[in-house]
């Protein structure tokens, strides 16, 4: 088994993003910036938040961080969203997800400028990524096309099965691989006998956000595996697959943690400094 380093990865390719950026900024005499919103004390997400500041500084971008407490109207937010997208120096903003039930989550996403939208989640920006344009792409799904093409995994004619239909990761995801040439299954909470797929899949991408629900018998021998999941279990993070049953059969799997979460910081970089590229012109 090749373990799919995204660690590693992310490692190697921020460096040269870093170079990048200095280049940049003493072309142009400023930094990129990223604003990130947070609502609230979720662990995750503060741990997430986390993250991807200390990417930003390890890269050159700068953070506007607003820390709001749960009790912020959807008012508030919307003000906030709107004097970010108007701030010339503001050049992504992401919204950190989950945010209490009280807010219009969908609403948020879409009041963000889709040339700002770090996250690519802005309903004209998913737009183009379903019509195969050129746009900017969820961080997850791109992270995963990135690992796959850096370990020189041909797409072409394998039959994908994607676990879960979130427009964050699964959806996006199960259209990237299609526009490479992979034969789609998506399967969600809904579906009846998972195993029957996920049997026939050259390469399964799991994002159920379910600990463990992957297992050996669930894969055929020289299956490629992505593990989206992160989940505490008894204080420990462990993936939707799993990882020691697993090792055995696939021919390539993604560790959790060192997987997909550090290659999806990487793409929220990338995203970031491609948005700052179209702002300094
Ligand atoms: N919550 C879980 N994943 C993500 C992500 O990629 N971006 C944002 N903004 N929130 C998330």
């Amino acid at each position: 088994m090749i373990l799919l380093d995204g660690k590693a990865l992310s490692k190697e390719r921020n460096l040269l993003l870093k170079q990048k950026i200095e280049a940049s900024v003493s072309k142009h005499q400023r930094s990129p910036m990223l604003a990130i919103i947070l609502v609230g004390d979720n662990p995750a997400s503060l741990s997430y938040v986390k993250g991807k500041k200390r990417a930003c500084d390890l890269v050159g971008i700068k953070h506007d961080m607003h820390h709001l407490d749960e009790t912020v109207t959807q008012e508030a937010l919307e003000a906030l969203i709107l004097s970010l997208n108007q701030n010339e120096l503001v050049d992504g903003i992401l919204l950190q997800l989950p945010i209490p039930k009280h807010l219009d989550d969908d609403k948020l996403i879409d009041m963000i400028s889709k040339d700002k939208d770090a996250d690519g989640f802005h309903v004209i920006n998913q737009g183009y990524l379903y019509q195969k344009k050129k746009t900017i792409y969820p961080a997850t799904p791109k992270g995963i096309m990135t690992m796959l093409k850096a370990y020189d995994i041909n797409l072409l004619g394998m039959n994908a099965v994607v676990i879960g239909r979130s427009n964050i990761v699964g959806f996006p995801v199960a259209r990237l691989l299609m526009d490479q040439g992979a034969t789609i299954t998506v399967c969600h909470s809904k579906t009846k006998d998972i195993a029957l797929y996920t049997k026939q899949a050259d390469i399964i991408v799991v994002a159920a956000g379910k600990p463990h629900i992957l297992t050996k018998d669930m894969v055929k021998k020289g299956a490629i595996v992505v593990d989206v999941g992160v989940n505490r279990v008894d204080g420990k993070l462990i993936g939707d697959a799993d990882f020691s049953d697993l090792k055995d059969v696939c021919s390539y799997l993604t560790p959790v943690p060192g997987g997909v979460g550090p290659m999806t910081i990487h793409s929220l970089l990338e995203n970031t400094y491609e948005l700052y590229l179209k702002h300094i012109k």
